[in-house]
């Protein structure tokens, strides 16, 4: 795995944010999912009419890594307005791709040069895994 820098990968997620669709939450959430071979995707939360069919910055950067064929992560940056680690339902999505040492960074849009890190074994311990 290369180095990368977490503050990069958290100014490509605070520029993400600004295209978030959230006019009902009024919380915009961008994210940056960066790859294996250090291609980077973008991801913004996407709400709807329909409440429950809003879909976060995380799912959004990663299925648009994997449309793209990749399948491999290094790290994903996610800047919102207050400082957020991902919901339950991201971090299953995440463990789907993503190894117990993958750093999820997270900071606010108001300060995205400081930020914390989690690692997917904190976020989602004992996750689920099926192996057909
Ligand atoms: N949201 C994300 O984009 N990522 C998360 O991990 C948590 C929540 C979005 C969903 C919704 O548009 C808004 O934040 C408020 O819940």
């Amino acid at each position: 795995m290369s180095k990368h820098s977490p503050n990069e990968l958290l100014e490509t997620a605070a520029k993400a944010r600004h295209n978030a669709h959230s006019k009902y939450s009024k919380f915009a959430v961008g994210s940056a999912l960066l790859t294996e071979d250090g291609s980077v995707f973008l991801g913004c939360n996407v709400e709807n009419a329909s409440y429950g069919l809003t879909i976060c910055a995380e799912r959004v950067a990663l299925t648009s890594a994997i449309a793209a064929g990749h399948k491999s992560f290094q790290a994903i940056a996610i800047v919102a307005d207050k400082s957020a680690a991902p919901c339950g339902a991201c971090r299953q999505v995440l463990a789907e791709f993503c190894q117990d040492d993958f750093p999820v960074y997270v900071a606010s849009a108001k300060d995205s040069a400081s930020f914390e890190t989690h690692l997917m074994e904190k976020l989602l311990p004992a996750r689920f895994h099926f192996t057909p």
